[in-house]
């Protein structure tokens, strides 16, 4: 274990006293932090050769925040706070020089100091909420009294991180330099000439309380009314109400409160599951090929949006197409996309016509020759993805990484249109490609480690969460999401209608209910691939035939401004359609089932069971590498709350033998080819790394 002494060095520059965090990888205010920083600026009270002290982070980064692993263990003093009250309760000054992070505790110890210094680049903001909890070391308090109520509400309400330059804007910063961050921070201390300068004595701005109550109702609803949310909006709203050692303690409490709750434990699981799921396995480890243009084959929905962002990362683009009209809404597409960040001011213009000209676009294939990486995104048809495949092998270069962006068919196949099996593998990408984070990276039975590497390395490039998959249909997502589609059918069946179904599931916190979402997909799309695979079919298995029909009746969801339900002129509000209900009726007499209604808990626990199980057979048939991995597709990729951790964290809060029950219920719902999985590998918390 590292000594207080050696992760908080103190030199003394002159009269300034440089303290030195040095803890890595994010100099985190761990116990060991916590204690140097007391015992350094103890030193710098009771030395009378000092009259100011820098507070700097080695390596990379400021205190990017508190250790979250410490989260769910003791408190060992001294405490955040404590270190707060020994920099305010110190006579003379302490400059926070700021690089990297300045995130969570980071911020929080920064806003305790006499002034703050940042170097440009920097990122300054309070995340908390995002882990469940509230600051807890006087955030809520102390950053409203810079930068006012409103801003304060919104940056500790959404967990913002904000620019060094806005910080600079809001006087959080004092000054904002290009280098030289040390001698510009002792330079800054000097000039304080003892001068302390302590927040806590300043008041918060007056603001308009209507002003205050919309800009607390408008983060309240962002952040879905979430326990953590709600009460630092309340906290920072307190800091103009309360005095300010009252408003700490509050605080405080309430972020006592809030950490232990299961809540901040399932967003811990995820920051971490995350972190870990884009690792790819000690196995596999192997160098990525040269990646700097990448050749997208389809400019459909997905090919742009790939395109896009590719382009966004720096890499060079060539987008093919087989129908010059669809290239042409393809380019289209893309320039839209960039007229639109421009006119939102989110881009610069020259930016903008910088990074489109990068793209090229053409119905010449024997462009693939350039490409370091082929990424195809044509229809979803093994006869025409094989064909593609065959003719990407007669253009690409030898050694060229060649993905498809299959949503369920097997990529081995795919593989055989070509002489180079071991140069494919799938990378499924969800919609919109430029937006979702969620990148499954599909390996095939002879996909080679650096191959997979590259994909990786692509998904880490785009600012994407690659997660390794086990080529099996649907991959981990589109598999569970289609186990827990189904269930959700069979509800509509056994009596619930859409609406039960879809608000049940929102109400758990889902982004959208299933029906919902399939209205918003197209209902054609699950209706093709229903009749693709009817062949395969075992007619003892259950099958509703709800969707088909409604497709039959030309009720392909929002498109059609009819589905599940109706639609406004493609406007979100959906309606209740009595036609639909004439459909599930006849769907339930036709199995002999006498409707009964299902309560909320009824439909979430059912709808969540069957993703449990689902998630066991993956575990269990290596389709998934960790159980984590699960977690996290399902929150990335398919609205799954976050705060709830995904189904696999869900299944280990829930009491093991209701659990079980539940699982026996599935097993009747489906019926025939049910296939049990076994829940004890899934449930099984790894040992801590
Ligand atoms: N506590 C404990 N470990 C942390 C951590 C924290 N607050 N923040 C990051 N780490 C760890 C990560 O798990 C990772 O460890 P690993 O290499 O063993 O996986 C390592 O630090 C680097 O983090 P990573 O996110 O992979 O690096 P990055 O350079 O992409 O991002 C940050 C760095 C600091 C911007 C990012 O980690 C972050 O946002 N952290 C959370 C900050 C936060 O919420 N602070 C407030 C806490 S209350
Ligand atoms: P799309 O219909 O919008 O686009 C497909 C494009 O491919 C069209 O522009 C078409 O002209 C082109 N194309 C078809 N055959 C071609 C060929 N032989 N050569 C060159 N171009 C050809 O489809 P999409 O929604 O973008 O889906 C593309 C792929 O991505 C599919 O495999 C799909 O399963 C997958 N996918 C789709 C989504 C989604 O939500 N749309 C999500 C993940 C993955």
């Amino acid at each position: 274990m590292s000594s207080i002494r050696s992760v908080v060095r103190q030199e003394a520059i002159g009269p300034v006293l440089l303290i030195t965090i040095d803890h890595p990888p994010i100099n985190a205010t761990s116990h060991t932090v916590r204690a140097g920083l007391v015992s350094a600026v103890d030193e710098l009270s009771r030395r009378p050769d000092l009259a100011a002290a820098v507070l700097i982070g080695a390596g990379s980064t400021f205190i990017a925040g508190a250790d979250i692993r410490e989260f769910g263990q003791p408190a060992l003093e001294p405490s955040l706070p404590a270190v707060m009250a020994a920099i305010e309760a110190c006579p003379k000054p302490v400059v926070a020089a700021l690089h990297g992070s300045a995130l969570g505790g980071g911020l929080e110890v920064a806003l305790a100091c006499d002034a703050r210094i940042a170097l440009k680049g920097t990122s300054l903001g309070l995340p908390e909420v995002t882990l469940g909890v509230v600051p807890g070391a006087g955030g809520t308090q102390r950053l409203p009294r810079r930068v006012g109520l409103v801003r304060g509400i919104e940056m500790v309400g959404r967990g913002e991180r904000i620019s060094a330059n806005e910080a600079l804007k809001l006087r959080l910063l004092d000054a904002v330099v290009e280098s030289e961050l040390q001698t510009q921070a002792i330079a800054l201390a000097t000039r304080l000439d003892g001068r302390k300068c302590r927040i806590r004595d300043e008041a918060v701005p007056p603001t308009d309380e209507q002003v205050v109550d919309q800009a607390a109702q408008a983060v309240a609803k962002a952040g879905k009314r979430r326990p953590a949310v709600l009460a630092a909006i309340e906290l920072v709203r307190d800091a103009a109400r309360l005095p300010f050692d009252e408003g700490l303690a509050k605080e405080r409490a309430c972020f006592l409160k809030l950490r232990d709750s299961t809540e901040a434990a399932a967003l811990r699981y995820q920051f971490f599951a995350e972190r870990e799921a884009t690792r790819l396995p000690r196995e596999l480890n192997a160098q990525p090929r040269l990646l700097k243009t990448v050749a997208v084959i389809g400019a459909g929905t997905m090919g742009s949006g790939i395109a896009i962002a590719a382009l966004d990362a720096g890499i060079t683009v060539i987008l093919l197409e087989q129908d010059p009209e669809a290239l042409q809404r393809g380019r289209e597409r893309v320039a839209d996309h960039y007229r639109q960040r421009v006119a939102a001011g989110k881009l610069e213009a020259t930016q903008a016509s910088a990074t489109e000209a990068r793209l090229s676009t053409s119905l010449d294939w024997a462009l693939l020759a350039q490409a370091d990486l082929v990424i195809e995104a044509v229809f979803e048809d093994l006869a025409v993805k094989q064909e593609v495949f065959r003719r990407i092998d007669t253009h690409a270069r030898p050694g060229a990484v060649l993905a498809t962006n299959t949503s369920y068919l097997d990529v081995d196949a795919i593989a055989q249109g070509t002489n180079r099996p071991q140069d494919v593998l799938g990378l499924h990408f969800f919609s919109p490609a430029n937006v979702m984070k969620l990148l499954e990276v599909v390996r095939g039975a002879q996909t080679a480690p650096d191959v997979l590497a590259t994909g990786n390395a692509l998904g880490k490039a785009l600012r994407k969460m690659p997660v390794l998959c086990g080529n099996r249909f649907g991959f981990i997502g589109n598999r569970i999401y289609n186990a827990y589609r189904m269930q959700c059918e069979f509800m509509l069946e056994d009596g619930a209608w859409p609406e039960d179904v879809d608000r049940a599931l929102e109400g758990f916190g889902f982004a959208m209910g299933p029906f919902a979402v399939a209205d918003l997909s197209g209902l054609d799309i699950a209706w093709r691939m229903r009749r693709a695979r009817a062949a395969m079919r075992d007619p003892r298995e259950r099958y509703v035939p709800v969707l088909d029909r409604l497709c039959e009746q030309g009720r392909l969801g929002r498109k059609a401004d009819r589905g599940y339900y109706l639609y406004d002129n493609g406007k979100q509000v959906r309606t209740t359609d009595a036609d639909v209900r004439a459909v599930i009726e006849q769907a339930s007499a036709e199995r002999g089932i006498t409707r009964r209604a299902l309560a909320a808990d009824e439909i979430v626990r059912r709808a969540l069971a069957a993703m449990v199980n689902e998630a066991a057979l993956l575990l269990a048939e290596g389709v998934a590498q960790r159980a984590g991995d699960i977690d996290v597709v399902l929150v990335q990729g398919y609205g799954f709350p976050r705060w709830e951790g995904g189904p696999v964290f869900w299944a280990r809060q829930q009491n093991r033998a209701s659990l079980d029950a539940e699982m026996l219920r599935l097993g009747d719902a489906v019926g025939f080819g049910f296939v049990g999985g076994d829940l004890s590998r899934l449930l099984e918390v790894p040992a801590p790394a």
